[in-house]
């Protein structure tokens, strides 16, 4: 339920961006869109919520705001909507929100180097620390190559997008750029429009200089001119933000950078650097968790839970660490067997980038130790692990719902929302294992029982602890979470930023 005080805190960011967007245009920019349309049988294009997190967290604007949203055409439907609006912006097809959106198209092939050679493979991967350094990346040719014409080029269509729907009003626009796909936007934005206020905010972890060093330098120097033509650069945690100082200094021997004051100086333009750690819309994910759907949900898993009950939600992403989890809990049904027939792991994992070898590669492991385990210990009437592998967020709140200890074991996550989705819906007193390593360990550290993310033996031990827990010490930990959660929410997170960006402007 909405309390007054919501209410008031809604009412005043409301006002301040009404105040902010009086005679100034808001453009969000971020390679994934709200909307994916679809290519249906019958013909009419079927528009759905783009599977992004992006228009979760900005539904207090998608819901209440004017403003045009950029995105790329990612599919077939999106290239048609985009045809049939004859490039100009498409109102908004998703009922109650009111964003119209600009589709940036750009050649198939262009668009595979950015994100299947460039995003995916080489930036995220280096920000999420998960090469072998001594075999892997080789920036061979063809990631240059990607870098050139795949990665510039469709931040450039970008950038020109933007220039485009700022040109309908005489007025300097306030421009939100969104993560890694996207570094090179504020450099290109600034050059033509020098009065535009610009943030570009930053989903994923940045990973200290010596990890930047890897990548060529050129590279690296491009991405950090870029974020220094912002007005503001926000990152899920203050670490984060420092590193990309220590970045700056680096690659930029010109620049001033200011560590206590947050503050790079370069080329006479000034950025500021700020944490906005990322949260949840703690009303809406309860009012998903109490719809007939996810009760239906509850009644369905309720049968494969055991008397204890270990849940997990991810992307099936190496990065997850989602195979360690299962060795970790291999281990514990070794070393108790008498948590035998008592214990199971319902793992809802959601398949992502299949076309990139490494996911595939992880999937197939994933599937392999939970198939393993189910041999070596299962019976004829209990399975120790159950795998979903499909996108079902009602079904994985209805899960989050009946947990007694919800495994977060992630190597490097940016800010990891599950951790803050589980604690607010749960009804059991669920315990939270999380790892050192995720963004949401900053504020959630308090209330949860903590590994590092390689310690497989230390996750065995955190995972026992979890399950035999006093129920007087869940609950302690319980009202912890939820406070902490609740505390920093949604609104928070976004008034944060519209107070920041109404400072510089
Ligand atoms: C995760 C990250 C986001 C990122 C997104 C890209 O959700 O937290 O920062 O933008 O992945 O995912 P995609 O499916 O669009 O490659």
């Amino acid at each position: 339920m909405s309390t007054a005080t919501d209410e008031a805190r809604s009412a005043e960011f409301l006002a301040l961006c009404a105040e902010m967007l009086d005679k100034r245009r808001l453009i969000v920019v971020s390679n994934r869109g709200p909307v994916e349309y679809h290519v249906t049988s019958e013909g009419p294009l079927q528009a759905r919520r783009g599977s992004g997190g992006l228009v979760t967290a900005l539904s207090t604007l998608t819901r209440n705001i004017d403003f045009t949203w950029v995105a790329s055409a990612m599919g077939e439907g999106d290239r048609r909507a985009l045809e049939s609006s004859e490039g100009a912006s498409i109102p908004s097809t998703l009922p109650g929100h009111r964003f119209s959106l600009r589709y940036v198209t750009t050649p198939r092939r262009v668009y595979h180097k950015y994100y299947n050679i460039l995003c995916n493979p080489l930036l995220w991967f280096l920000q999420h620390h998960m090469w072998n350094a001594s075999y892997t990346p080789n920036v061979d040719h063809a990631v240059h190559d990607a870098w050139e014409n795949g990665y510039v080029t469709v931040n450039r269509a970008f950038a020109d997008a933007v220039v485009a729907e700022a040109a309908q009003s005489s007025e300097p626009p306030y421009v939100m750029v969104h993560d890694y796909h996207l570094y090179l936007v504020p450099g290109y934005v600034r050059q033509e429009l020098p009065e535009a206020t610009i943030q570009h905010y930053l989903h994923i972890p940045w990973p200290g200089p010596s990890y930047w060093q890897l990548l060529p330098s050129h590279m690296c120097r491009s991405i950090c001119e870029s974020l220094c033509s912002a007005d503001v650069v926000g990152f899920q945690t203050v670490r984060d933000a420092q590193s990309f100082l220590a970045t700056c200094s680096l690659f930029l021997p010109k620049a001033e950078v200011d560590f206590s004051g947050g503050v790079v100086n370069f080329n006479g333009h000034k950025t500021a650097t700020h944490a906005y750690p990322l949260s949840i819309d703690v009303e809406e994910i309860r009012r998903i968790a109490i719809s007939p759907r996810a009760s239906e949900y509850k009644q369905r898993l309720m049968p494969l839970c055991a008397e204890k009950t270990i849940v997990r939600v991810d992307r099936a992403e190496p990065n997850k660490n989602i195979v360690r989890g299962f060795r970790a809990y291999e281990h514990l049904l070794e070393r108790y067997p008498e948590l035998h027939g008592k214990v199971t792991f319902l793992a809802f994992l959601v398949p992502s980038r299949t076309h990139i070898r490494q996911y595939q590669r992880y999937l197939d492991e994933i599937q392999q130790v939970a198939s393993d385990i189910n041999g070596n210990y299962g019976s004829s009437d209990w399975q120790p692990v159950h795998l979903f592998l499909e996108n079902n967020y009602t079904q994985a709140i209805a899960a989050l719902c009946q947990y007694d200890v919800l495994l977060i074991n992630a190597v490097i996550d940016g800010m990891n929302l599950i951790a803050k989705e589980g604690p607010v819906v749960n009804a059991k007193n669920g315990v939270l294992v999380l790892t050192e390593t995720v963004g949401a360990y900053q504020q959630l550290a308090e209330g949860a029982l903590s590994v590092a993310p390689t310690d497989v033996e230390g996750t065995t031990d955190a995972l026992y602890e979890a399950l035999t827990m006093s129920e007087e010490e869940r609950a302690k930990r319980q009202a912890v979470l939820v406070e902490a959660i609740e505390r920093e929410d949604l609104l928070h997170w976004l008034q944060q930023q519209f107070q920041d960006i109404r400072g510089v402007a």
